[in-house]
């Protein structure tokens, strides 16, 4: 698959990095060919700071029918304070009309997806992934797989359970493992409150 990087820092160039050791064809965008990575891929990640997304999707092209894989966090001017109770993915989504937009990679340190990439069986660290588009969310949980983390789907765009901040009942900034991984969506889907990672 080709997959272009947009804004190749800390979370975009380690995720570049593995996906290109799981076979994939990356470009590892620069501010200056930031068109050319998103006209290059099948598969954008915007990985840049929540302040520069409007600039940056004025460069990207039109996004329309791609899977864009969305690290952001909406820290800074324009953040979480400012979102009128929407989600960060709906906020993106509506910044980029037509993109197959999932939510993925935005919940661990950049430090910590490095090291806990590569796992297998229930020592894998879960990736949450939210997105209103199933075949996009069942392509990007493959990406996830591929490079050793074990995909959880937590719902739609609309979710907010892995939005920052890391606060009590979300799992932004948690460590969770596959085991709990059933038990946050099951408690999700009733309503209930999703239970701590005991990780
Ligand atoms: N760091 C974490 O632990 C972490 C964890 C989860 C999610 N996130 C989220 O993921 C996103 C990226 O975080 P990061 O820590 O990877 O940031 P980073 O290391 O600072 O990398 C940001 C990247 O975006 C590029 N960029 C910045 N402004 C740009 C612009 N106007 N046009 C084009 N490219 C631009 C930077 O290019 P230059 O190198 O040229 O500046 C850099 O490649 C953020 O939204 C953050 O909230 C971060």
């Amino acid at each position: 698959m080709r997959i272009g990087i947009v804004g190749a820092g800390r979370i975009g160039g380690n995720a570049g990095r593995l996906f290109e050791q799981a076979g994939h064809e990356v470009f590892f965008g620069s501010r200056d060919t930031v068109a050319d990575a998103a006209a290059f891929s099948d598969v954008v990640m915007l990985s840049v700071p929540w302040t520069a997304i409007d600039e940056v999707l004025t460069t990207t092209g039109p996004l329309e029918g791609k899977v864009v894989i969305d690290t952001t966090n909406p820290y800074g001017p324009g953040g979480v304070e400012d979102l009128g109770g929407r989600s960060a993915g709906r906020s993106n989504a509506q910044r980029m009309p037509g993109a197959r937009v999932v939510r993925a990679f935005n919940t661990l340190t950049s430090g910590f997806q490095a090291e806990a990439a590569g796992r297998s069986g229930d020592e894998r660290v879960v990736m949450f992934l939210s997105g209103d588009d199933a075949g996009a969310k069942a392509l990007v949980s493959a990406l996830i797989e591929e490079i050793g983390f074990a995909p959880c789907d937590v719902g739609g765009l609309d979710e907010t359970v892995a939005d920052a901040p890391r606060r009590p009942g979300a799992v932004y900034g948690e460590e969770y493992r596959v085991p709990d991984a059933a038990a946050v969506v099951e408690a999700l889907s009733a309503g209930r409150p999703i239970p701590p990672p005991s990780a």
